[in-house]
């Protein structure tokens, strides 16, 4: 097995894998006001395909997956992808990130298939507040979802994009739920992508929440992911921040990215896209697809390329490059 590092020196080690544009919400952060363009169906990678890719990452030296979208439990099969998925012996940790609307539906199949952690986003506590961040979504069934996931004994953590002046208010209430639950809460700075109406007004620095939380609670750090900073704090909670703008981690970057329409990116922030699609449907073999993985990961730019040149973002759509 041959190891991914870049010329940075930093591991490769974790895929995200967008597995599809598609989603049953449009969250006010992640789609523009005009919507989205979705990609010709022929044009989304096949669940084969996808699985390819994955398995050659795997023989690269990949240890961590996560299947992200778009909404990964809006496409179908996506069941029989994390069994190919979760057979494969080298793979040391398989996820997902979802907007739970369906968990409900699928835990118990994604738990049985080998799916052992999802990320659930939930942005607002209060079930007005949710549907206006999400567009329309039910917090009801996003709280069965998470329900249903935790008795089943799969790992839980909570997205919460920290909005103000629509989520700002609920902080020790998300305080309290993962206290109440025992599950990570991971307070996100909002990120400016893909012309989402991301502003000043709405954007919250995650150190002002710490200092509120610490006002309360003891913090005390634990182990993180990366890119979260994780604290425990009182009666089992766990609470975690993701400070893209405000404390970049790019330092500590592991990941390259699979979009849903078949392309490597070596970071969430750059337009940088290393065609893999056409060596997928001309025959081409293994080797020709690794090299393309290889040559992504050498293209890791040091830094968020956003914050080093304030370079536009607005072609980066969340929904093809995975979160
Ligand atoms: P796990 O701990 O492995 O589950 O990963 P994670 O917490 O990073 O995954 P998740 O999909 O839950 O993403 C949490 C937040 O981190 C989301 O807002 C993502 O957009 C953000 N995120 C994920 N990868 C990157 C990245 O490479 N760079 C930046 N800046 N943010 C990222
Ligand atoms: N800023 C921060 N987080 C975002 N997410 C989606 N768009 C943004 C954004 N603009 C988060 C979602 C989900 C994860 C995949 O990415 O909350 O939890």
């Amino acid at each position: 097995m041959e190891n991914l590092i870049d010329k940075y020196g930093r591991k490769i080690e974790y895929l995200r894998i967008s597995v599809t544009d598609r989603c049953n919400l449009s969250c006010l952060y992640c789609v523009p006001p005009e919507g989205l363009k979705l990609v010709p169906k022929e044009k989304l990678l096949t669940f084969e395909e996808i699985f390819r890719v994955a398995k050659i990452a795997v023989d690269l030296g990949v240890q961590k997956i996560k299947l992200t979208g778009g909404e990964p439990s809006a496409r179908k099969g996506i069941v029989e992808l994390i069994r190919k998925l979760s057979e494969i012996p080298e793979l040391e940790d398989l996820s997902l990130t979802t907007n739970g609307i369906f968990l409900s539906n699928l835990a118990e199949k994604l738990f049985q298939a080998g799916l052992k952690r999802v990320n659930v986003s939930v942005d607002s506590l209060r079930p007005e507040s949710f549907r206006q961040i999400t567009g329309g979504g039910d917090l009801s069934k996003v709280l069965l979802g998470i329900d249903k996931a935790q008795n089943l004994g799969m790992k839980v953590k909570v997205n919460t994009v920290a909005l103000r002046g629509l989520n700002d208010g609920e902080i020790l209430d998300f305080v309290e739920f993962s206290q109440t639950r025992k599950f990570e809460v991971r307070f996100i700075e909002f990120m400016p992508l893909c012309g989402n109406g991301w502003s000043q007004n709405l954007f919250m620095p995650l150190n002002e929440i710490k200092d509120l939380i610490g006002s309360f609670y003891t913090l005390q750090p634990t182990d993180g992911n990366g890119v979260a900073t994780v604290y425990e704090i009182e009666n089992g909670g766990r609470i975690g921040f993701i400070p893209t703008l405000s404390e970049p981690f790019c330092s500590g970057c592991s990941r390259i990215r699979l979009t849903s329409w078949g392309g490597i990116r070596p970071c969430l922030f750059s337009n940088i896209e290393y065609r893999i699609l056409p060596l997928l449907r001309d025959g081409s073999p293994d080797e020709k697809i690794a090299e393309v993985i290889l040559k992504a990961a050498q293209a890791k730019p040091q830094y968020n390329p956003y914050l080093a040149q304030k370079t536009e973002t607005k072609e980066i759509f969340m929904r093809n490059v995975g979160g």
